[in-house]
């Protein structure tokens, strides 16, 4: 099908009936205005970037206590990297946060605290791509642009029918969100999809009766409504072998480091540890700490990550007189809510 025959299909598209049902449906999220109220930027920045990666479960309660902590872009651009670090801890994908900073900074000083509005110069803070360019250009100033999330393109390939993987039909969806975004309450037509995208219309499961989309769907007609798009073949994740040292000292602290910047869990704290990022056994561990008292943990820990599995043996000991602490770590009350997922379940397991 050629790209005007399949935009042809939206010709009708019911956006009235969508607003209608988003009026009585829509749900109640922190960052939300509740229209014609358009939302702050400061609450969609931070809400798009949380939800880059992580559910709206997840994301509301650290949405709630980023607000309460840092109100708005200046109280973010001067707060402590690691304290912001340690509050996004749980969340994952840490240059999203560091990111988060630097754009935070570069609209105080270059921009005098106001968000840029276009997408274009959007685009242009770190850590902004042409999603959430177009989610803040749109949800929170009303702008001309597209905002292409997963649930979208999913609601946009079964209403056309697409026989396809998304992946291969990104540039027409652009032209289909185009043709069919009104100009009339441009914040509300993509949250109105995603709702329709997260509550009715799932990935496994849709519920067509329910749907205001469902008059003219071509993929409601179908015996199974949730056959397409056509999904990608899952590729196995490699398994990444790997050990974490949980070691205290009597005071009952543990030996914690921050990690590089630059690359996995970048920039933020963990335990002595090697394999799961592909390091080898470090000589600290490997020659000053052998002769520590280790317990092993029975149980390995799993932690999916995008691109591997990491599998965690966790072993526990304490320091001894005479041990030389290794370069980059000291000594910290634990707080678990601080570390990266993976450290902190580690944490958890020999707590039990
Ligand atoms: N996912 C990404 N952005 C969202 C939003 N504004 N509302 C609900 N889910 C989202």
């Amino acid at each position: 099908m050629n790209n005007v025959s399949l935009l042809s299909l939206f010709d009708s598209f019911p956006a009235t009936r969508l607003f209608s049902w988003y009026d009585r449906h829509a749900r109640s999220l922190p960052w939300r205005a509740i229209s014609p109220e358009m939302a702050p930027a400061y609450h969609v920045f931070l809400s798009e970037l949380m939800l880059q990666q992580t559910g709206v479960t997840t994301v509301i309660p650290y949405f709630n206590q980023f607000i309460a902590r840092w109100p708005d872009i200046y109280a973010l651009a001067g707060a402590d990297d690691d304290a912001v670090l340690a509050a996004w801890a749980g969340l994952g994908y840490y240059a999203r946060a560091r990111n988060m900073l630097k754009a935070a900074r570069e609209i105080v000083s270059s921009h005098k605290g106001k968000f840029p509005e276009k997408p274009d110069d959007l685009q242009k803070l770190p850590g902004i791509g042409p999603y959430t360019a177009g989610a803040i250009a749109a949800i929170a100033f009303a702008r001309p642009a597209i905002v292409l999330d997963g649930n979208i393109e999913r609601i946009l390939v079964r209403y056309a029918g697409i026989d396809k993987e998304v992946q291969a039909v990104k540039p027409a969806l652009k032209e289909i969100y185009k043709h069919i975004c009104p100009e009339k309450r441009r914040p509300d037509f993509p949250q109105a999809l995603m709702d329709v995208g997260a509550g009715v219309c799932q990935p496994r499961r849709a519920d067509c009766g329910r749907c205001p989309l469902q008059k003219g769907c071509r993929s409601a007609q179908l015996d199974d409504p949730t056959r397409l798009p056509i999904r990608p073949q899952k590729k196995t994740k490699p398994v990444r072998q790997g050990a974490v040292y949980i070691i205290r000292n009597q005071r009952d602290e543990v030996l914690l480091g921050k990690r590089p910047n630059k690359g996995l869990l970048g920039g933020m704290l963990t335990f002595p540890s090697h394999g799961w990022d592909g390091s080898a056994c470090p000589d600290w561990l490997a020659d000053e700490a052998s002769g520590l008292n280790w317990r092993k943990e029975q149980a390995e820990i799993r932690h999916v990550f995008t691109h591997f599995t990491a599998v965690i043996t966790v072993f526990e000991g304490k320091i001894e007189p005479g041990v030389n602490l290794p370069d980059g770590y000291s000594w910290q009350a634990c707080a678990p809510e601080t570390l990266p997922s993976l450290m902190a379940k580690c944490y958890q397991a020999v707590q039990k």
